[in-house]
């Protein structure tokens, strides 16, 4: 019998690091999965999805542009999917039937609190952007038991409802107050280019984590604004993509893989 197959679906897809990333995780399993990128066009999401099941596809991945297609697509959908909109993982049942999930914020929040060691409970969150990032983390964090969660965004009213719809706070990005946050994730797209949401840097002064959900070999924009900002640490969002692949291999296979030394060999080759 041929190994499992797997696949990330998005577009583009050709950079995905996912294939490397579970391949480590099958080989820490002891077993042999094959896991594939799949470029889907867009509007084409649902037609692929169900093409690649269909040959025996076992579990995929869904990301950038496919995240809300794969959410309307799916079967049925876990809590935490339905919360977010968007679907980054889907699983194939024993019946046939598909699931999808979202493992994005599950591993944030494993980053942030069991790789880097920075508890949220009872902490002063603020979360920037209102997109779909942003949406796909709203309930964990929450969850996390802080003792706010203040959303900003360029657009102050996507912020508003965003915050709304998860019992949060909302706040103009020109009224955040001077050292008001322990905890500071960027989630915009906007970081990729190097831009940035338009903070007074002393909102970050009081900061004992600038956290920003891409990653780059080099500090991001993000980063280096928050180290001049006086935050105590930064993190990239390296260590979220290892975990949230690694939430989603346990899914699919039910073996939770060790993530550090993933996490480890990622870091060396950037
Ligand atoms: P994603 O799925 O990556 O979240 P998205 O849903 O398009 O993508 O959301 C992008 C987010 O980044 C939004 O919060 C966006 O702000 P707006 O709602 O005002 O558009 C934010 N963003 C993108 N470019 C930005 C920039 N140059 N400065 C500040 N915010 C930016």
């Amino acid at each position: 019998m041929s190994a499992p197959l797997y696949a990330v679906f998005g577009n583009p897809v050709a950079h995905s690091r996912s294939p490397l990333i579970h391949q480590m995780f099958a080989r820490q399993e002891g077993t042999a999965i094959r896991y594939e990128r799949i470029l889907a066009e867009p509007g084409a999401f649902g037609q692929a999805a169900a093409d690649f099941f269909a040959a025996g596809g076992q579990g995929a991945n869904v990301t950038v542009p496919f995240k809300t297609d794969a959410c309307h697509w799916a079967d049925s959908l876990s809590e935490r999917a339905r919360a977010a909109g968007a679907v980054n993982t889907l699983i194939k049942q024993a019946d046939g039937r598909i699931t999808g999930d979202n493992t994005d914020g599950a591993g944030l929040l494993r980053d942030i609190t069991a790789n880097l060691q920075v508890a949220l409970a009872g902490k002063r969150l603020l979360l920037l952007g209102a997109g779909g990032a942003a949406r796909g983390v709203m309930l964990p964090l929450q969850q996390a038991g802080p003792a706010s969660l203040t959303v900003a965004n360029r657009t102050a009213g996507k912020a508003q409802e965003l915050a709304e719809a998860f019992g949060a706070q909302a706040c103009p990005l020109a009224d955040l107050p001077a050292g008001g946050f322990d905890v500071v994730i960027n989630a915009t797209s906007g970081g990729l280019s190097g831009e940035l949401p338009a903070i007074a840097p002393a909102v970050l002064s009081a900061c004992e984590l600038a956290y920003d959900m891409v990653y780059a070999a080099e500090p991001t924009a993000f980063l280096r604004f928050a180290e001049q900002a006086g935050a105590r640490r930064g993190a990239d969002g390296l260590g979220m993509l290892v975990e949230q692949a690694a939430e989603s291999y346990y899914l699919w296979r039910g073996f939770r893989p060790d993530t550090a030394p993933v996490l480890a060999a990622m870091r060396a080759n950037p």
